[in-house]
């Protein structure tokens, strides 16, 4: 298992539609293992293959406590069947825009089918946080960052926030 560098929204991979998985084989399972690593480490809730520049449509959460017991999803293909038509009000953050956080309105409920990491078809009924958090991640698969649903204002003084803080860095 390895860390994975997380790009962040002033990349313009991050923007690309991801494929999907041909085939779960051995290299798909290593990504799982170094994602789930990358995830816990940063430490984050959710993380989208892409974010580790792997263009290719998986994803992999946990919003299980901190200290409670670890209890992660893979997501392998995700597809949305179907959103409730509630809503829920979460403050969003993403690894991929750093220390940044907005609401971000989003349906309450939904159900995801998507493969396992042992290929198999599954179907998953979430709500709460986990319902926001697959969206969100499904978002990533197709270019769709957090930042999107504010105002286009709000969005690039945050990417400009990204932009000096990464040059900052650079610079130390
Ligand atoms: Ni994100």
């Amino acid at each position: 298992m390895a860390l994975r560098p997380i790009i962040t929204c002033l990349d313009p991979a991050l923007r690309q539609t991801s494929a999907p998985l041909e085939q779960v084989d051995d290299a798909v399972q290593r990504l799982i293992d170094d994602m789930l690593l990358t995830m816990y480490e940063a430490p984050g809730i959710g993380l989208a293959a892409i974010q580790v520049a792997e263009p290719v449509r998986l994803i992999v959460t946990d919003v299980s406590d901190e200290d409670g017991e670890r209890n992660p999803h893979v997501l392998i293909n995700p597809e949305i069947l179907w959103t409730s038509d509630s809503r829920n009000v979460y403050n969003e953050g993403c690894l991929s825009v750093p220390e940044h956080y907005a609401e971000v309105e989003r349906p309450a409920e939904c159900r995801v089918r998507f493969l396992n990491r042992e290929g198999k078809e599954e179907e998953i009924h979430a709500d709460g946080l986990l319902a926001t958090c697959l969206q969100h991640e499904i978002d990533h698969l197709n270019g769709v960052l957090f930042i999107d649903y504010l105002s286009k204002l709000k969005r690039n003084m945050i990417i400009r926030k990204v932009a000096k803080a990464s040059r900052e860095t650079v610079m130390v």
